[in-house]
């Protein structure tokens, strides 16, 4: 029988390949430039199964793939997808929920850290040469054991996120997410609490709720101004959970302490954004999951979503709404 062909948007690592060359009639893009929307839709007209990134799925993308079983995503996040457009197609979509837990909850905890106790606006400091004084109030930060931290989206990544600051660094946790975790109250001692109550008793707010209609600015003005004045944002999932004008002006007006942000809005964020000027803001490029290790495993794993796709198989990672 035949092999699938099956188009895969970008340079992926050998192993990856041939375990792909094994199942599948393979084309990777091997070009100098990053596909887009308008560059990969010649490339998928005859194709069962495409592994990609983040690119925009929707109807005319679908029209131009009319042999196309499944789509499967090197990324946790799967907001590209247009799940009722799939869905009337016949199209499934998978991820790679699991594989990159540790390494998101590890930079969630650097963006506290850092933000806190000041790390990338004091090393700026210390390198342009202005550090004349011994230890000073001036660099006073936050403390970050003992607080109390807020996670709205208690899913995988939220869970590594609280299972850190609960063992590691003593902190009270609150969550807010669509279902109550009760084993999670009971084995980590998290406390379910409603938003605004969150937002007005937690010393850090981090946000990981994927991105979908219902969570599209989920924090915006009203929500900064619920927080306390003192209170650190984090926000690593998407820029636009996030209504970023709204971000800004609480950090300008200092309705918020400070944020850590690895998602904005536009991305690159564009270079004249007034986030770029605030000290009381780090500004990460979307390096949630950035280290070879990880990446090198969600590869893997998408690539074997794929094959099990095509064999007819349920795919491990079939995001939950095609289940
Ligand atoms: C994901 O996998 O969705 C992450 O945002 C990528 O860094």
């Amino acid at each position: 029988m035949a092999k699938a062909k099956v188009f895969v948007a970008r340079e992926i690592p050998r192993e990856v390949e041939e375990f792909l060359a094994e199942h599948c009639d393979c084309t990777v893009w091997r070009g100098e430039e990053k596909l887009t929307y308008d560059t990969i839709l010649d490339k998928v007209q005859d194709v069962e199964g495409l592994l990609m990134g983040l690119i925009r799925v929707d109807e005319n993308f679908l029209n131009h793939a009319p042999k196309l079983k499944v789509i499967s995503n090197f990324t946790v996040g799967y907001n590209n997808f247009d799940i009722e457009a799939m869905k009337r197609r016949g199209v499934i979509g998978t991820n790679t929920a699991g594989a990159l837990d540790d390494t998101v909850a590890d930079l969630i905890f650097g963006l506290i850290i850092g933000a806190a106790r000041r790390i990338v606006e004091l090393d700026k400091y210390v390198k342009a040469g202005r550090w004349e004084k011994g230890q000073d109030e001036i660099f006073f930060g936050k403390d970050v054991s003992g607080s109390s931290l807020g996670i709205i989206g208690m899913g995988r990544i939220g869970y590594e996120v609280a299972k850190r600051a609960r063992l590691g660094f003593n902190m009270e946790v609150y969550y807010h997410n669509r279902n109550r975790r009760l084993e999670l109250e009971e084995s980590l001692g998290v406390v379910y609490k409603d938003m605004d109550e969150l937002l007005k008793t937690s010393d850090f707010v981090v946000v990981m709720t994927p991105l979908n209609e219902s969570t599209y600015h989920l924090i915006g003005e009203r929500e900064f101004s619920l927080m306390k004045e003192d209170s650190i944002f984090i926000n690593a999932s998407r820029g636009k959970v996030v209504d970023q004008e709204a971000l800004i002006k609480a950090l300008e007006n200092r309705k918020i302490q400070a944020a850590g942000l690895d998602v904005y809005e536009r991305e690159p964020i564009p270079k004249d954004s007034p986030l770029l000027k605030l000290d009381n803001v780090i500004t990460l490029p979307h390096i949630g999951a950035a280290t070879q290790r990880t990446r090198d495993r969600m590869f893997m794993v998408a690539a074997k979503n794929l094959v099990q796709a095509l064999k007819g198989e349920v795919p491990d990672n079939l995001v939950p709404e095609f289940r």
